[in-house]
């Protein structure tokens, strides 16, 4: 076992786009465990668009990150040394929350591997990703057999996911995504009805024709334009629910608020944000839905691989450039194989 941590430290909060400097990569001693504590080598960090909110300091849902202090971000392990009495070492645990390599703490969730399924799909289709689609849909959006609808970053962790539990409760499902790339997957792979690449520059013709029938359920995750062409297409009794709006993160100063906010009025329609954090004492009832929807091939799903904690900030950087396709992470260790 090597005897280095190695974490990132945020320097100064970004302007903008993260860039150099903002964060520094620091060698630490491994950590040890007090009584009560587990020690954990972290094999995944599941970075997520929040990561650039925690970086900030508006008021926001967590406390910010303080400037010197190691980043946060959500991270899957095994335990390498347990001093609790719930878990013994090789256990498979989520709750290290920082980027690092070994993190100790006493409020671990047990991953509750199995299902026939690789460690990455925990970290993804059946870990916070996964669960944002379900209960996002399924508890904040409620769409019904036969109406149409509108997924944002459709080739994305949560948009991927959301879309093809739509298509299961027997919606219409248009995706709008970045690139024919991702739209071809989200209609080829994925199984949307269509999908709107909005970087063609038609924005709003092309989801119009896509929706012959107009929108009647949004699970957006974009915000700024897209959400603007989503909203002005909306039918009457139509929910939105509002998941993320990663267009904005970067903003310096106000977040964009929409153009067409007078349809919530003209077309009678529910607005809802939601946090996955509210849901996660129902995590297992999401994952008995889940688990044999991945299992029987029902929903698909990618996972986008990063090498190396020192990668950490280039992976982040994917979220915002569109690289990532599917569920973003960063590989700290080799996945063990579980049956
Ligand atoms: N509410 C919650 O509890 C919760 C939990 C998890 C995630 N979220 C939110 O869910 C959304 C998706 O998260 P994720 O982790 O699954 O990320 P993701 O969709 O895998 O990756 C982000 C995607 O957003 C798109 N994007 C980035 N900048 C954009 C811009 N300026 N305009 C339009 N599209 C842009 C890119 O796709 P394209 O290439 O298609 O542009 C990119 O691939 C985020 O808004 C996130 O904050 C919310």
């Amino acid at each position: 076992m090597s005897t280095n941590n190695r974490r990132w430290i945020l320097k100064q909060r970004p302007v903008g786009d993260i860039r150099d400097g903002d964060l520094q990569l620091v060698d630490a001693p491994i950590p040890k465990p007090a009584e009560g504590q587990i020690l954990v080598r972290n094999i995944y960090l599941m970075v997520a668009p929040t990561n650039r909110v925690w970086m900030s300091d508006i008021d926001q849902y967590m406390a910010p990150v303080q400037l010197g202090d190691v980043m946060r971000g959500v991270t899957m392990g095994a335990v390498v040394e347990s001093r609790h009495p719930a878990f013994r070492p090789g256990d498979v645990v989520e709750g290290g929350m920082a980027w690092e390599e070994y993190s100790v703490t006493d409020r671990a969730r047990p991953v509750p591997v199995g299902h026939g399924l690789p460690l990455r799909a925990f970290a993804s289709v059946l870990g916070n990703s996964g669960m944002t689609a379900y209960f996002g849909l399924t508890e904040i959006a409620r769409p019904k057999a036969g109406e149409t609808l509108v997924v944002s970053a459709a080739a994305g962790g949560v948009g991927s996911i959301a879309a093809q539990i739509g298509k299961i409760l027997g919606c219409r499902v248009v995706g709008i995504a970045g690139g024919e790339r991702k739209c071809r997957l989200a209609v080829e792979e994925f199984g949307l009805d269509a999908c709107v690449d909005y970087k063609r520059g038609h924005l709003l013709e092309d989801l119009r024709a896509a929706c012959p029938d107009g929108i009647d359920v949004v699970f957006e995750n974009v915000g700024g334009e897209v959400m603007d062409a989503e909203m002005t297409l909306l039918n009457i009794g139509a929910r939105i629910a509002v998941c993320g709006l990663i267009s904005t993160y970067n903003a310096n100063g106000d977040w964009w608020a929409p153009k067409m906010f007078r349809n919530v009025i003209m077309k009678r329609a529910r607005i809802e944000g939601f946090l996955i954090s509210d849901f996660v004492p129902r995590f297992a009832e999401g994952l008995a839905v889940m688990a044999p929807w991945v299992r029987d091939g029902l929903i698909k799903y990618h996972v986008d691989v990063v090498d190396g904690i020192e990668n950490a900030p280039v992976a982040l950087g994917r979220l915002f450039s569109g690289a990532n396709v599917g569920k973003q992470v960063v590989r700290l260790a080799r996945e063990p194989a579980f049956g």
